[in-house]
């Protein structure tokens, strides 16, 4: 299907992707600022709508590589994090700048257990934001507002600092489950009534940034959408503060395999998914589990004898996405204990050997005596067993 039809009659979701910004925040998962210079590169390659490159106030590398991502970035806008002070705000200003499409980020948390870490009450936390979001906009027409914590901050109070930041010139407002406790009818329904409720709310973006305690940052996120969010703020492989955040390959496959019960579609080229995992794994030192959704190296893999037999008669059988869709060669049948005679047999076809029934009879007990004794039989395990076979013929 092409892009065109795959997102007729469809809304368009943005995504943010905050791999080098909350995704570096994990701990253990400091990149150089050659390899942020490089993941920007891919993002903006892959068609990321935001980059969230870094916060510039952190340290003086955060600076240099959000100031050169910045300076390298063609389309995507290029944001900042900056928390509620003048002085971050600047800081930010002066490394997003450079872009041609920058973006200023500014946060505070705002639940009762946020409110007590700067010690201000309400009314002073409203004058904070109200003056740090028009400072901001003062800078930059383009400006995101979090209030971080969200998800735990009183109804009455959000509907208010929402309104002051956007009555400020906010243009996207972030509504952050910053300890993932939400849930996705509670995130569904939390946007739906900010956008019926906060006067002006129609005019802005609101943005969905889910983190994955629960396991449920991706739900989080997609039920944000239906509720009318249209940014979704992920990483790549989920990587983040504690379990993460929402993987940016899981929101946009689901959506692209889903758009039938949820007609939305984003700007990624899904086929550059596996390579930039890779990388990210690779320049964050975070190894991608297994069995991780999309990503994993058994995501698009199948051993046992039921499913192999399945597959290689029809790959809709066990796969609801093409493994060539997200950039990787094809679906892989590793030959194990669990594996049958049809994936013995395709395995001995698509290594050149041309075997009868009766061989093939023999290969396959010689194969699952090793099957039992190995995790996974390789491509000379195989040819080794055939060898064997015509030598004992
Ligand atoms: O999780 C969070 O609340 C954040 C904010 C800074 C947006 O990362
Ligand atoms: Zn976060």
């Amino acid at each position: 299907m092409t892009d065109q039809a795959q997102s007729a009659g469809k809304d368009r979701v943005y995504i943010f992707d905050t791999t080098l910004r909350d995704g570096e925040q994990s701990p253990g998962a400091t990149m150089t600022h050659d390899e942020k210079l490089e993941i920007a590169e891919l993002l903006e390659d892959m068609g990321v709508d935001i980059i969230e490159a870094g916060f510039p106030i952190a340290s003086e590398g955060d600076f240099a590589a959000v100031a050169e991502i910045a300076r390298r970035s063609r389309e995507t806008v290029i944001c900042g994090l900056a928390r509620a002070q003048k002085a971050d705000i600047d800081r930010c200003w002066e490394a997003v700048k450079h872009a041609p499409r920058p973006r200023i980020h500014t946060f505070i948390g705002t639940s009762p257990l946020h409110r007590a870490i700067p010690d201000l009450s309400m009314d002073e936390m409203a004058d904070r934001i109200h003056e740090t979001v028009t400072h901001a906009r003062n800078l930059c027409d383009n400006v995101q507002w979090s209030p971080m914590d969200a998800t735990r901050t009183e109804w009455d109070y959000l509907c208010r600092v929402v309104e002051i930041a956007i009555k400020a010139g906010a243009t996207t407002l972030n509504i952050p489950d910053t300890v993932g406790y939400t849930a996705p009818n509670e995130s569904a329904e939390l946007i739906r009534k900010l956008i019926a409720t906060v006067p002006g709310a129609d005019e802005v973006i609101f943005a969905t940034h889910c983190h994955n305690d629960l396991g449920l940052a991706t739900a989080n996120a997609l039920a944000a959408v239906e509720g009318g969010a249209r940014q979704i703020e992920c990483t790549i492989n989920g990587l983040g503060e504690r379990a993460g955040n929402t993987a940016l390959e899981e929101v946009v496959m689901a959506l692209r395999t889903r758009g039938d019960i949820m007609p939305f579609y984003t700007g990624v080229e899904t086929k550059k998914i596996m390579h930039i995992s890779r990388r990210v794994a690779s320049v964050a030192g975070f190894p991608v589990q297994f069995n991780k959704a999309i990503v994993g190296k058994n995501a698009f893999a199948h051993e046992s004898g039921i499913h192999q037999d399945g597959m290689l008669k029809n790959k809709e059988t066990f796969e609801i996405m093409l493994p060539e869709d997200v950039g990787l060669a094809g679906t892989s049948l590793p030959l194990g204990k669990h594996s049958g005679r049809a994936a013995l047999r395709a395995k001995l076809k698509e290594l050149g050997v041309d075997v009868g029934d009766n061989q093939l009879k023999d290969i396959f007990v010689r194969f699952k005596d090793l099957a039992d004794r190995k995790k996974e039989v390789y491509d000379d395990d195989i040819l080794a067993l055939v060898t064997a076979h015509m030598a004992d013929d």
